[in-house]
């Protein structure tokens, strides 16, 4: 009798230890498979744009966000040997590290695309509309979304004709169609500054933007996850939010969320989505505001590939809701992708 319950027990204990085995053995591969798929990455940064240096920063800290992470991981500074680098190194993505020209503009997610290596962020089309300031106006007004009034001006030096620019009153906002990191922008307070302002837009990009300025408070959405974060509102010490006021500590306040009502701060995060979904951007971006007089927020740009260290505004927002830095970086791994899915397909 013993014998028999003992071996009840016995044949009972055994099968549940296999069962409690097959079903964590199941886990353990379904989970494995997922991890090993995306274990070994390519982590691009550097470049070629005016953006280089924001890059490196935003690489170092993805790096050590990897490294919590326990993938393993080989940095690449990408230059016009990036095609060849990835084809050796064969990753199971790549994380884009980049900012600017030759990398948010959809260049690197075209070479990705060709070498079948899921990449980070937004795809080929999303990421050339929004490094696009122009035509990603086209597309908000299109979707009823609020942007300054603008217009293009095509920069030739020996030709430059400002006549078409009559229609604005002073301030203006002057600024290089495609770049970032308030590269080449002046706001011009008269007329007198005006043709210096676009003579240093040209220096950046031939195609320059010129637009109404929007007197009110800045404002940044960072989505992540195709989901609206607290609105962060940008107060630089004095003048507008350039490049020195973006990455000098101490030289702009930062408040998060917003100091704005309930409403506004959800009708801005709406905005902000609405944006995003617009431009079809993928996984997370930054879209950039000007609250007008009139209470109107004014979608100045959205950023496809935004900085993103520990201490740029992205990674801050999600911090505010509980999401840890190593947390975005797993996000951006886990949700790379490509356009299509197979050659033809
Ligand atoms: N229409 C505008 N009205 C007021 N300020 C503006 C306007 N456009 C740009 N700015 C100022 O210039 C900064 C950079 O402009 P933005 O269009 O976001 O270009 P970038 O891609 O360089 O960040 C903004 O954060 C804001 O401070
Ligand atoms: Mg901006």
């Amino acid at each position: 009798m013993f014998k028999s319950e003992n071996s009840k027990i016995t044949g009972f204990t055994y099968l549940r230890f296999v069962l409690v085995l097959i079903g964590d053995l199941g886990k353990e591969i379904s989970g494995m498979s997922k991890v090993k798929a995306r274990q070994r990455v390519a982590l691009i940064q550097g470049g070629m744009s005016s953006e280089r240096q924001i890059s490196l920063s935003t690489g170092q800290a993805f790096a050590g966000a990897l490294d919590e992470l326990g993938y393993t991981y080989q940095v690449i500074d990408a230059g016009p040997d990036l095609p060849d680098q990835l084809v050796k190194l064969k990753p199971d993505v790549a994380l884009l590290a980049l900012h600017g020209k030759f990398a948010e503009d959809g260049t690197v997610q075209g070479i990705c695309e060709y070498l079948r290596i899921p990449y980070s962020g937004s795809g080929v089309l999303a990421s050339a509309l929004c490094m696009n300031k122009y035509f990603t106006k086209q597309v908000l007004i299109f979707n009823h979304i609020p942007t300054p009034d603008f217009e293009l001006l095509r920069f030739d030096e020996k030709n430059l004709d400002l006549s078409q620019l009559t229609k604005f009153q002073y301030p203006l906002v002057v600024k290089p169609s495609r770049d970032g990191s308030s590269m080449g922008i002046s706001i011009c307070q008269s007329k007198d500054t005006l043709q210096e302002a676009v003579f240093l837009a040209g220096k950046y990009d031939r195609e320059i933007l010129v637009e109404n300025f929007i007197p009110g408070m800045e404002l940044t959405v960072p989505i992540l996850k195709d989901r609206a974060l607290t609105p962060i509102e940008i107060v630089p010490e004095q003048g507008f939010y350039d490049f020195r006021r973006k990455y000098t500590a101490g030289a702009s306040q930062y408040y998060l969320p917003a100091r704005l009502d309930a409403s506004l701060l959800e009708q801005v995060q709406e905005l902000a989505l609405k944006t995003h979904q617009a431009c079809q951007a993928r996984v997370y971006s930054r879209v950039d505001f000007r609250l007008g007089p009139d209470k109107v927020p004014y979608v100045i740009e959205i950023n496809t590939l935004p900085g993103c260290t520990p201490t740029s505004l992205l990674p801050k927002a999600a911090a505010h809701e509980g999401i840890r830095f190593s947390d975005v970086v797993r996000i951006l791994v886990e949700e790379a992708s490509l356009d299509y899915r197979e050659w033809g397909a």
